[in-house]
């Protein structure tokens, strides 16, 4: 279901240090207009929230280890198998000769999804691991 947008306008006061900061932040990331980037900030204070809070939130746990040592091969995979109801997809990279690179896209409770990142990230093995979160689509 989609529901019509309808574009409101609304007037912003801002002390004159932290508009030219906001600016010159706007432009290194590229936003070519404050609107989207008031709304971008916006969505991502509200994504914040909503994991803060447990909400339905998506993203992606990145995990990057050595395949040389199988049992950390084992226990990943035993420990996305323990939460595969919050698993969308999962693409396994070959980085180099020693290296794995493991993307795994989940949707879930955000609770339940740190839980899952939490649980990678600490396989003795893993190099390096993130989680990286973002809007359920609202
Ligand atoms: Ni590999």
């Amino acid at each position: 279901m989609t529901r019509k947008k309808t574009l409101s306008r609304f007037g912003v006061s801002l002390d004159g240090d932290l508009l030219g900061r906001f600016d010159a932040y706007i432009a290194r990331e590229g936003y070519t207009c404050r609107s989207k980037a008031i709304a971008d900030l916006i969505r991502k204070e509200f994504v914040a929230d909503d994991f803060a809070k447990g909400a339905t939130v998506a993203g992606a746990v990145t995990v990057v280890y050595d395949h040389h040592k199988r049992e950390v091969v084992n226990r990943l995979l035993d420990i996305q198998h323990d939460h595969g109801d919050i698993i969308i997809s999962a693409q396994h990279v070959h980085l180099d000769h020693d290296n794995c690179l493991e993307i795994i896209a989940v949707k879930g409770l955000g609770a339940e999804v740190k839980l899952l990142a939490d649980a990678l990230k600490a396989v003795k093995g893993v190099k390096h691991a993130t989680l990286s979160v973002t809007s359920a689509g609202r």
